[in-house]
């Protein structure tokens, strides 16, 4: 199979296309399988949460599952570059840039949707209520900081970011998917604000997403993140 072709038929729900070996006509190399392609999991548990649609989430679903495919595609295609020489082009430098985006949408999404459907409220003699207070002084000023965050205009990502080398909890502003995260924090609870988030249920009333949000929070999941 001529590589073209094989990126080409790795559209969504082709990821496992990629374990497949491959013939590079030009390097006469076998490619070596790729055992370590990325996976989309499944997270149709969360259909039925309460304040969000079927539709809305199975959109997001397939969404998500689009980063997956792309972040295989891009990590094989710089791979394929890597072993033919091509790392001095333009087009090498591009897909670097590019993973960073679609690596990210991938794993953001992934700690997004593990951080929801949840049903208890954040427990107060727990680590991370106690780690919140610490950092802002009451869970209160935490939540509005973070919901204040959340109701910025732009698209993008809020995260409660654990600074391991501080010991301290900072919300931050995530600008699409790749620029803004602080090197070396550990991520704790993440909320995407991007418009395929909220809109097909709640239009231009993101305030009430946010609230539906911190209405299905999977706490234990976002403390068992804690270093
Ligand atoms: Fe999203």
């Amino acid at each position: 199979m001529r590589r073209r072709e094989f990126l080409a038929i790795t559209g969504v729900g082709g990821a496992a296309l990629l374990s497949r070996p491959a013939f590079s006509p030009k390097t006469n190399l076998m490619m070596e399988e790729n055992t370590m392609a990325y996976t989309a999991k499944d997270y149709s548990q969360l259909i039925g949460m309460a304040g969000f649609s079927e539709t809305l989430l199975k959109n997001h679903f397939t969404l998500y599952q689009g980063y997956v495919t792309n972040t295989n595609k891009v990590l094989d295609a710089l791979a394929a570059m890597l072993k033919e020489g091509k790392t001095a082009t333009p087009e090498y430098a591009e897909l670097k840039r590019r993973l960073g985006w679609e690596f990210d949408g991938m794993r953001l999404h992934e700690y997004y949707f593990e951080n929801l459907g949840g049903k208890a409220a954040l427990d107060p003699n727990g680590k991370l209520a106690k780690k919140i207070v610490e950092s802002f002084g009451s869970t209160e000023a935490w939540e509005k900081d973070f919901k204040a965050v959340g109701t910025m205009r732009g698209i993008g990502w809020v995260v409660l970011y654990e600074d391991t080398a501080a010991g301290r909890l900072i919300n931050f502003w995530i600008n699409e998917h790749d620029a803004g995260h602080p090197a070396g924090c550990q991520p704790v609870l993440i909320m995407d604000v991007f418009e395929h988030a909220f809109m097909i249920d709640y239009g231009l009333k993101r305030a009430d997403y946010i609230e539906a949000f911190f209405k299905n929070i999977d706490w234990k999941a976002a403390e068992a993140r804690l270093k």
